[in-house]
């Protein structure tokens, strides 16, 4: 998948190391930053993630700041964005599968690598389940 990868100041640690873990998986990751610890805005960045998985110039995008919740609320304010703060992999998966989460987002004070890499294995090996799930889906995306 060719993933975007976004981050505020307080996450740049961890998303080094989100970014070589899918790299690891074979992703394609697109890191659109923070490149360092400067202070930024989290709206920014998570506006310009969602507007490319949004645009289709991304599959789907990992977002982290210092609690996942500031950057994945700037990417649900894009159309056509579903993207879901998560501190576990049981959300990631059934974000995927009921709510077709095409962002996943997590915080860099919340949650460590180990934790990250679960949570990205439970929603990048999910699928987007049909019927009822998609109707509901396409009622989100109306709205
Ligand atoms: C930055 O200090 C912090 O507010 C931000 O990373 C994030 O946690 C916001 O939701």
């Amino acid at each position: 998948m060719k993933l975007v990868i976004a981050n505020d100041h307080a996450a740049v640690d961890l998303k080094l190391e989100v970014k070589a873990y899918l790299e690891e998986l074979g992703h394609e990751v697109v890191d659109i930053g923070a490149m360092d610890k400067t202070s930024c805005h989290y709206p920014e960045i998570g506006a310009r993630a969602g507007r490319m998985v949004a645009a289709g110039e991304a599959d789907g995008g990992v977002l982290m700041c210092g609690t996942g919740v500031g950057i994945s609320i700037a990417a649900n304010k894009i159309h056509g964005v579903r993207a879901v703060v998560c501190s576990e992999p049981v959300t990631a998966r059934l974000a995927k599968e009921h709510n077709h989460a095409n962002i996943v987002a997590f915080g860099a004070r919340i949650v460590g690598i180990e934790m990250a890499k679960a949570i990205l294995d439970a929603w990048l090996n999910a699928e987007c389940l049909e019927g009822r799930h998609q109707l509901r889906a396409d009622m989100l995306d109306a709205l």
